[in-house]
């Protein structure tokens, strides 16, 4: 039985109201107790958030990516957590690499329930008018590919627990900046690889959504808006400010933030929800 669906004769239905049954099996918590959660990508930005929220809410993870030392230390932070991490050196654009990672995993806790691609490489800045398409390539091996392949080889062991896919995408999708374009079709072509998998997956019980972050409020954007306020003279606060006051919550969200929304997405609390892209931005663009 997928592990979203509880059996009714487990739910103590005589002491509990009929509408309070969801909220008293899945504490908001515990949304995600003692599920295995593998996350390419082990940060210091996202990838870390999504580690240390997925534990907080009862998960063990499997962490995948090439840098040891890092995996080793957000490892360290999920069992300060409590919860169990298995690190595994991983090169996402390498076959026999994810085979090992998928392989490890199993061994590790015998089961599968969710996975989040949200590795990613950073193109080159550049206009698709005049872009090597070598560059291109690379883009696409590592931020579409890359997470077909994940997807290719945990949907087996997905399946048998009724398992949750997240894509982490970007308000890339929302806007066609200049010399954001090679970023913008490799996560155009993942937003679409999600819809079509949650079509294609979903009849063995698999849900597929996406997260679109806008800006995430993490090291490398302070160091910038540092960076730009000593270019311009004025302090970083002014840059932030400046920046966050056309959207709606007039700031910026944080990895955890971001997290805890793969987090709902991989929990029951979605359980019906399949082939969704959700914006976290604060209000910077509508969809
Ligand atoms: N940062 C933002 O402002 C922002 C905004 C919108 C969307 N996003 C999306 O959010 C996600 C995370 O972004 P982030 O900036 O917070 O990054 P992050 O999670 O801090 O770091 C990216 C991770 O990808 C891993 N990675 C890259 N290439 C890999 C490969 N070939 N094999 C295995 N792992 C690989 C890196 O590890 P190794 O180098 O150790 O392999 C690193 O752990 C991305 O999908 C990005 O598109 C970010």
């Amino acid at each position: 039985m997928p592990a979203d669906r509880v059996p009714a004769d487990r739910v103590p239905a005589d002491r509990v109201p009929a509408d309070r049954v969801l909220a008293d099996r899945v504490p908001a918590d515990r949304v995600l107790a003692d599920r295995v959660v593998v996350i390419s990508g082990a940060g210091p930005g996202l990838g870390r958030g999504l580690a240390l929220q997925c534990a907080r809410a009862g998960a063990d993870v499997v962490l995948a990516a090439r840098n040891e030392a890092r995996l080793a230390e957000v490892a360290k932070e999920v069992a300060e957590l409590g919860r169990r991490a298995v690190a595994v050196r991983t090169d996402i654009t390498d076959e026999a690499s994810c085979r090992e990672l998928a392989e490890t995993a199993l061994e590790s806790y015998g089961r599968v329930d969710g996975l989040v691609n949200n590795a990613f490489a950073m193109p080159p800045l550049t206009d698709l008018a005049t872009v090597d398409l070598d560059v291109v390539r690379a883009a696409f091996e590592t931020n579409l590919l890359a997470a077909l392949r994940l997807t290719q080889l945990f949907a087996p062991a997905l399946a048998e627990r009724g398992g949750s896919v997240v894509m982490i995408n970007s308000a890339v999708l929302r806007h066609s900046r200049r010399t954001f374009g090679v970023y913008k079709i490799t996560k155009a072509a993942l937003l679409a690889l999600a819809q079509s998998l949650a079509t294609e997956l979903g009849p063995q019980g698999i849900r597929v959504n996406s997260v679109a972050p806008g800006y995430i409020w993490a090291d490398n954007l302070k160091r910038y808006f540092d960076y730009l306020g000593r270019s311009r003279g004025v302090p970083a606060q002014q840059v932030y400010d400046e920046i966050t006051a056309t959207l709606d919550l007039r700031r910026l969200p944080e990895p955890d933030e971001v997290a805890d929304t793969a987090v709902f997405l991989l929990s029951p609390l979605a359980r019906a929800v399949t082939g969704q892209c959700l914006d976290v931005n604060c209000g910077e663009w509508h969809h």
